[in-house]
């Protein structure tokens, strides 16, 4: 909270609320080193106001959701999270600040409930629409 994740990651879920800019300071694909730059919700609606709008991911069980961003470009959680204050606010956290937002996280995962089913009808490819131009 006093980082300012929550601005973005917030709710029940620590995120799933809302789509968002990712690169508010930076370009996101100089700190990911994403093979591809994609353009995110514009690629869908074609407004140029939607360029590098994406889904606000929630935060519970992120631990275990790797590889991170659309694109799986990075692969560790400490990674991501430096990247994410970077990149969305503009700081650089020190090592003890890291530790504490990746054990923040490392929190937030849970046991699969047992009642639990993958959805049904979700394609596995991604739709033309959304592929890498
Ligand atoms: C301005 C909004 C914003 C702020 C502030 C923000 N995030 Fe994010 N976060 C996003 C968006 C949008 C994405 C998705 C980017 C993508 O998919 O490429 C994301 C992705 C992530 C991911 C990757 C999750 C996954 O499943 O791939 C993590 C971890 C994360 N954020 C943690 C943080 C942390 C920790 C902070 C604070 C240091 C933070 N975020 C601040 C918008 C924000």
């Amino acid at each position: 909270m006093n980082v300012g994740c929550v601005g973005c990651h917030s709710g029940n879920l620590v995120g799933g609320t809302m789509l968002q800019l990712f690169g508010v300071m930076e370009n996101y694909w100089e700190h990911t080193g994403s093979p591809e730059i994609m353009s995110g919700l514009m690629m869908v609606t074609g407004e140029e106001r939607d360029r590098f709008f994406f889904r606000v991911p929630l935060l519970r069980n992120v631990a275990k959701a790797g590889p991170y961003f659309h694109d799986g470009s990075v692969d560790n959680l400490r990674r991501a999270t430096a990247i994410m204050a970077r990149v969305q606010l503009g700081q650089d956290l020190d090592s003890e600040a890291l530790d504490e937002l990746v054990a923040f996280q490392e929190a937030l995962t849970g046991e699969i409930p047992v009642n639990f089913h993958a959805p049904e009808g979700v394609p596995f490819e991604l739709p033309e629409v959304l592929k890498p131009i």
